[in-house]
């Protein structure tokens, strides 16, 4: 049985013994990063400074959520970074997963040493649990993915890592944040690299933008369903679009566009996974909604029914 308050009284002796000068830590708004940014803020209080790097692989309206919420934690030193163009400038031309990440993960690096050097920083506080470490070769495993607040980490990197949930399964770090009666615990998570790792092929804004878009209805159709009782709200739930282009019609139109897969999976911990039976009217309703919306980006709407394994969550 995992004691919340037991983990929260050692993790914040053990955050103040380690950090004894300034402290930078990225806030995503998930639910990993938040509660580190918040256990971290009740240790060492004025001493950290929380960033949030705008990507431009964010969700929809999630810059201003993210902004309201940290501020709703009481966390004072919060600066916002506008990157969406530094990001498409550095993956241009850039299709392989792998690849992706290492550049995500190191410009994100590179942001904080900007702004670890304006606020004078020597630590860097991060919201890593076991799942990340463990599948980004920890080890015991081969290397699935590269999560990117692991596999990104440059060796030139000056500041200390602290990392206070880095034991801790999702399932655990959703129970501490219901503790610490933070607002995030029952959203679904979100990976690190945000849309870049669900628009596969090259990064464009407006590839971004169709992912964005798809996702957004993806998550109100789902949550909305939920809601109703017609169907049980999955761990995960997103779409992705994949570079395999097909003919289609719009209007009288013939169009020749790319492809949304709609993912969701029952999980405890992300580890392994199930994917979700969903009623087919639902799924319905999304196609329409995509492929209206989309217009002609994308023109064929799938469901992926693979578990994982053999498949991972994402598609990269
Ligand atoms: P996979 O796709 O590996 O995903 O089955 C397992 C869980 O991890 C999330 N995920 C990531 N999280 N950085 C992260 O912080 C990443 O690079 C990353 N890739 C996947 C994924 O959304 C799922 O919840």
């Amino acid at each position: 049985m995992f004691d919340t308050s037991e983990f929260i009284e050692e993790a914040i002796a053990s955050l103040r013994e380690k950090i004894d000068d300034i402290a930078i830590i990225a806030c995503s708004g998930g639910v990993d990063s938040t509660v580190a940014a918040v256990i971290a803020n009740q240790a060492v209080g004025g001493l950290l400074h929380c960033v949030y790097v705008d990507t431009g692989f964010m969700r929809k309206n999630e810059t201003e959520e993210i902004e309201a919420l940290l501020a709703e934690q009481g966390i004072e030193n919060l600066v916002t970074v506008k990157a969406a163009d530094r990001y498409f400038e550095a993956l241009k031309g850039v299709t392989e997963p792998e690849q992706k990440r290492k550049i995500i993960g190191e410009l994100f690096i590179r942001i904080f040493e900007d702004e670890q050097e304006k606020v004078g920083a020597k630590y860097l506080v991060q919201g890593t649990i076991a799942p990340d470490w463990i599948e980004s070769g920890g080890g015991v495993r081969d290397t699935i993915k590269s999560h990117h607040n692991v596999g990104g980490l440059p060796e030139d990197m000056t500041l200390s890592v602290v990392e206070p949930l880095r034991d801790l399964y999702k399932d655990e770090v959703r129970e501490l944040a219901r503790a610490l009666e933070i607002n995030v615990a029952e959203r679904q998570p979100f990976p690190g690299p945000g849309l870049a790792v669900r628009t596969l092929g090259e990064l464009t804004p407006e590839r971004v933008e169709v992912v964005r878009e798809a996702c957004a209805i993806v998550e109100e159709e789902f949550e909305m369903a939920a809601e109703a009782g017609d169907m049980e709200i999955p761990w995960q739930y997103f779409a992705a679009l994949l570079p395999v282009r097909s003919v289609g019609v719009h209007g009288d139109v013939r169009v020749y566009g790319e492809t949304i897969v709609v993912r969701a999976v029952q999980s405890i911990d992300g580890m392994s996974a199930r994917y979700s039976e969903i009623p087919h009217r639902i799924l319905q309703k999304i196609s329409t909604r995509i492929t209206n919306t989309v217009k002609g980006a994308a023109n064929r709407v799938v469901y992926d029914i693979t578990h994982k394994p053999p498949g991972t969550i994402e598609w990269e």
